[in-house]
């Protein structure tokens, strides 16, 4: 099969499609015929080398969500699951692939009326959000601020938010436009990256940033309030995070971190089920900036890295369904003044 592997670390000149073997179907495990295959930001940090493992490795295939049919199941899977539409975590590689294997856990059945495409877009970053926001205790009535809303999770967290009532919902980003964008999804004030004025006060900071500013958004929350790190886009934040909430002690604020995968599978899955009816319904958006082939992920890399993609980078798989249904709430760029979309015509071949 075709897949894309990171010879190099850093630049994305250092990823290539070759020819690798399709990976064994092991227990517990189902195979998947790839159609539509999510370029997160974590795909874009763990290539640069700010995610270092040590099964990170030349010859990685990036890629940690893909969305398709189930084409084999392992040993110990309900073979009901076989031919049927599933979203799928590849764990933190293999999704860039043509095949990819994932843990039956890890998979999600898409309810009629949404597309891969879309799934591959929400699957994991609404997830993510949506128990960010938790993590954070965050209530209605409360005011929320989004750092770094522009990519998929933030732009997921603005709309759950928002539908749950929150107070205010203030996002930061890097350019007018883009906040236009944000506020048709729900955002009530745009900031920039730097987050305005320091006299703001937020209940709860969901931080996708991360970086050196960390601190500063710490000044940044009310008394009681709540900041929630869950992403590393800008980098690692600097040591003096703990110095800066020890010097605001008596407004009682809270630093904490956030990963996915301190949530069960079971709960991760049910959550996830529901925000896929959620999005199938029209109550939340999949916002994709466009639509790449497999042999185009460098080039989806280049964007990410040059700060041109508003949502998410979706890479079609070679397998597509006969007919992926229209989607009612999904959001290319192509519907934005000065970006570009190929939604509805590289992909599927026809217009949407
Ligand atoms: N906690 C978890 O369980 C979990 C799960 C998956 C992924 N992640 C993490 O989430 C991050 C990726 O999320 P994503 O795909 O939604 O994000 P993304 O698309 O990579 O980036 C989000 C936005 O951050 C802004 N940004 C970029 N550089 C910045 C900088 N230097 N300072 C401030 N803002 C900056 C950009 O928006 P503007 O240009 O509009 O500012 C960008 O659109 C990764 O760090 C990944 O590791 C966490």
């Amino acid at each position: 099969m075709r897949a894309v592997v990171i010879h190099e670390f850093g630049d994305p000149s250092g990823m290539a499609v070759v020819e690798v073997p399709t990976p064994a179907t092991g227990p517990g495990q189902v195979l998947i015929a790839t159609e539509a295959i999510g370029v997160g930001g974590v795909d874009a940090v763990i290539r640069r080398g700010t995610i270092r493992r040590t099964d990170f490795g030349p010859g990685l295939i990036p890629g940690s969500e893909v969305a398709g049919t189930v084409v084999a199941v392992g040993d110990g899977v309900d073979p009901s699951w076989k031919d049927r539409q599933v979203w799928a975590f590849t764990g933190m590689s293999g999704g860039y692939a043509e095949m990819a294997v994932a843990a039956v856990e890890d998979i999600t059945a898409l309810p009629s009326g949404l597309s891969s495409i879309e799934a591959a877009t929400l699957g994991s970053a609404a997830t993510v959000a949506h128990f960010a926001l938790r993590h954070a205790h965050f209530s209605a009535g409360e005011s929320v601020l989004v750092r770094g809303a522009g990519g998929s999770i933030g732009i997921a967290a603005v709309q759950i938010a928002a539908r749950a009532g929150a107070g205010a919902v203030a996002v930061t980003t890097s350019s007018q436009s883009r906040g236009d964008r944000l506020r048709e999804l729900g955002a009530t004030n745009v900031l920039n990256r730097t987050g305005g004025p320091a006299e703001a006060a937020y209940d709860v900071i969901i931080d996708i940033a991360g970086g050196p500013d960390v601190p500063d958004f710490i000044d940044r929350l009310a008394a009681n309030g709540r900041l929630v790190l869950v992403g590393a886009v800008a980098g690692m934040p600097t040591m003096d995070v703990g110095a800066r909430l020890l010097q605001s002690f008596q407004q009682s604020r809270s630093l904490a971190t956030f990963s996915l995968d301190s949530i069960p599978a079971a709960q991760r899955g049910q959550a996830r089920s529901e925000q896929f009816e959620a999005s199938a319904r029209g109550d939340l958006r999949a916002v994709i900036h466009d639509v790449l082939p497999l042999d185009q992920a460098a080039e989806a890399h280049r964007r990410m890295d040059a700060g041109e993609v508003f949502g998410r980078i979706v890479l079609a798989g070679e397998h597509q369904p006969a007919d992926q249904p229209d989607s009612r709430g999904s959001t290319t760029a192509g519907s934005w003044p000065g970006t570009r979309s190929e939604y509805g015509r590289s992909a599927h071949g026809r217009q949407r």
